[in-house]
């Protein structure tokens, strides 16, 4: 399996989760290197470390950071460029979903959240864009929750349905220059989000329970599921695919 042969990519928020497993995926499938971020230095440094012990080649860099910092990405992108030149695929993967309850919004959440979510992805996109080669793909971490309703969740999912309207309007943006843009967007989906975050174990396990009954598959869904999808929108095996939203999320969406 080598559909990613010689690429070089970029995911955001890979020392953990989704963008960790996608980083696992991409080595397995022949990157060149993956530069992964995030701020917590130690887990980047682990998750480098344990990608570097299990594929040849010293091919994942870890390069922490802040998305919300247009510094740090500017420092992200110098040293991709200083040490490869380019770019082939951008994952702007890094979040994270927090309740904010309308009644009682502050600006500290709606800030910390947009800041991250759609900011973030704005400036991780934009200052990659001189570095991405023609035939170049970006993926855009979106979620169901973009076109669902799920209560105390407005501005997280706010942010979703701004990250999936980047992915139409960017492929837009971007005519003629055979860049792709899509978006993913999960159901739920295990990750150290959920089993690593304050929520206790038993409100968890019932939501995982109530999140796979009203799932057609009637199961949530695994990292590496969503890996998998990444890579393919990554390789030229999706080469017309482009402005598109893809539910990765046993069909919740559609119910
Ligand atoms: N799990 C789900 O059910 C689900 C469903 C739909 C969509 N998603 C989306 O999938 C993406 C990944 O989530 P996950 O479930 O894999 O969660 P996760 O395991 O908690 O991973 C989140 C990653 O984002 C990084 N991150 C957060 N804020 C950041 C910032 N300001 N700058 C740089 N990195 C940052 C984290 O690293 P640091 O904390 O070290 O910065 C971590 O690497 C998120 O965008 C999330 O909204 C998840």
């Amino acid at each position: 399996m080598s559909r990613l042969e010689g690429k070089i990519a970029v995911i955001t928020g890979a020392n953990s989760g989704i963008g960790l497993a996608t980083a696992k995926t991409f080595l397995a499938e022949g990157a060149a290197r993956v530069y992964l971020t995030g701020r917590r230095k130690a887990q980047l440094d682990e998750a480098v470390r344990s990608l570097n012990a299990l594929y040849s080649g010293e091919r994942a860099v870890g390069v922490q950071g802040d998305v919300t910092k247009p510094a740090d990405l500017e420092r992200l992108y110098e040293h991709v460029k200083a040490e490869v030149g380019h770019i082939d695929v951008v994952f702007a993967n890094a979040g994270y979903a927090a309740p904010a309850p309308l009644g009682s919004l502050t600006e500290e959440q709606i800030d910390e959240l947009f800041n991250t979510l759609v900011k973030g992805v704005i400036w991780t996109v934009q200052q990659a864009l001189p570095l991405i080669d023609e035939g170049g793909s970006i993926i855009l971490s979106s979620s169901i929750v973009g076109t669902k309703g799920f209560d105390n969740y407005s501005i997280y999912s706010a942010s979703k349905a701004a990250v999936r309207s980047f992915a139409r309007t960017w492929a837009s943006d971007l005519k003629g220059k055979n860049i792709r843009v899509n978006a993913i967007s999960p159901g739920v989906i295990e990750t150290p989000a959920w089993t690593e975050s304050d929520i206790p174990r038993e409100q968890r396990d019932g939501f995982f329970n109530y999140a796979a009954s009203i799932t057609p598959l009637v199961r949530i869904g695994h990292e590496e599921e969503v890996a998998k999808v990444v890579a393919f929108l990554a390789s030229d095996d999706s080469s017309f695919v482009n402005g598109s939203e893809v539910f990765i999320d046993g069909g919740l969406a559609q119910v």
